[in-house]
């Protein structure tokens, strides 16, 4: 799929832009705070309907304005589909093809996106949640009723530490109500775990390869690590941890929430028996993330039967040209790439003749260069 054409108003430093992209690679150059990330986080918005930074919503609309909106043009499979956000202070407004999507679930699932920009790295050096997050969005993006599921648990599991207060507070003593509560908990728990499990031994299907081919190093892979252990195919799966959980019923009393989950889950990558957290070189952590992000366009390519949108933020100064060109392999001419970039410099002139330009100035496109090779 690719993204087709553009329109902002009132987002960030963009009082208005209106851009139609090429299918192949898109530049976007400029010196620094001009508004290049910003427009791929308008993208980014659009398709997942939260940024990718850490900011509140409000922060996204123009300064001294009261509203902002993003309407994007995605084209799959020949198939054109309008996507178009508006928010305020008080509502978001999400709508597909002119009608007004009320579940996030249903909106999410139409634009994929991945995206690789400077702060990546949290992703291996920061805290478990990260990570989750990460998952979380990866597995909503491709499929629709994971978004439901999680939400079912995230509900559940907040029933149920309600109630371990009210235990511990004594305003309750139905140890039975818990028990139910705890049954629903596990149940979602199992198929969560089952799809985060499935969704690992993709990525590893694939990472494996793109790490040997970018760093020319072998054993690079990615572990599953549930706050337990567990064995997913165990047909006894849900008395087992029924009994993990009553045996940590004190603890999570003394607590007041619940100690083991999906919402305590975590991946860690590794090199050979290296982990990659407290042993890898900073190039070697970059390169994990972007092998892990690369092999989410293959698992996209498989199981969506289309490509996603990569978004790739000024990542290429980072990179020595060795790694940028084995890099630049993966991002071949079916897979519509947008580039933020302060030099052009830092590309390649080959890269550079077959993409399509936009030189960026305070929140405006100052020139663009077509590009002929597109269809
Ligand atoms: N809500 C906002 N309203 C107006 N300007 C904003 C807003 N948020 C960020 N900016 C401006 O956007 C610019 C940064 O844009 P950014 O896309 O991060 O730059 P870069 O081109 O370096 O990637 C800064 O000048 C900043 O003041
Ligand atoms: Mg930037």
């Amino acid at each position: 799929m690719y993204i087709k054409k553009l329109k902002l108003h009132n987002f960030r430093n963009y009082k208005s832009l209106n851009i139609t992209l090429t299918k192949g690679i898109n530049i976007i150059y400029g010196e620094n705070a001009q508004g290049k990330t910003n427009l791929l986080e308008s993208i980014y918005v659009l398709g997942i309907t939260k940024s990718h930074r850490n900011f509140i919503d409000n922060s996204l609309i123009k300064k001294n304005e009261d509203y902002l909106t993003i309407e994007g043009i995605i084209s799959k499979n020949k198939i054109d589909d309008k996507l178009n956000i508006y928010l305020d202070n008080k509502t978001k407004i999400l709508k597909y093809n002119n009608n007004t999507i009320k579940k996030i679930s249903d909106y999410i699932s139409n634009m994929n996106i991945i995206i690789f920009y400077p702060d990546d790295l949290e992703l291996i050096k920061g805290s478990p949640q990260i990570r989750r997050k990460y998952i979380n969005l990866q597995l909503s993006q491709l499929y629709s009723n994971y978004f439901i599921l999680l939400n079912e648990y995230l509900k559940i599991l907040k029933l149920r530490n309600e109630y371990l207060k009210k235990i511990n507070k004594k305003i309750s003593k139905d140890l039975n109500y818990l028990d139910i509560l705890t049954g629903y908990l596990i149940d979602k728990a199992i198929l969560i775990y089952k799809m985060r499990d499935k969704y690992i031994k993709k990525v590893n299907e694939h990472c494996s390869n793109i790490y040997i081919n970018i760093m020319n190093l072998d054993g690079f892979n990615i572990k599953y690590k549930p706050s337990i252990e567990l064995d997913i195919k165990d047909p006894n799966i849900k008395e087992k941890l029924k009994k993990e959980y009553d045996k940590r019923l004190d603890y999570d009393l003394k607590l007041l929430s619940t100690s083991i989950g999906p919402h305590k889950d975590d991946i860690e990558f590794y090199l050979n028996d290296k982990n990659l957290k407290y042993y890898g070189s900073q190039g070697q952590q970059r390169i994990a993330v972007l092998a892990l992000k690369l092999s989410e366009i293959e698992i996209f390519k498989k199981y969506k039967e289309t490509t996603p949108i990569l978004l790739l933020d000024d990542i290429f100064s980072e990179l020595d040209d060795n790694k940028k060109n084995n890099l630049l392999k993966y991002i071949s001419k079916d897979i519509q790439t947008i580039i933020t970039t302060t030099e052009l410099n830092n590309l390649d002139s080959k890269l550079i003749k077959k993409s399509k330009l936009f030189n960026i100035k305070e929140g405006n496109i100052i020139k663009i260069k077509e590009v002929k090779l597109d269809e």
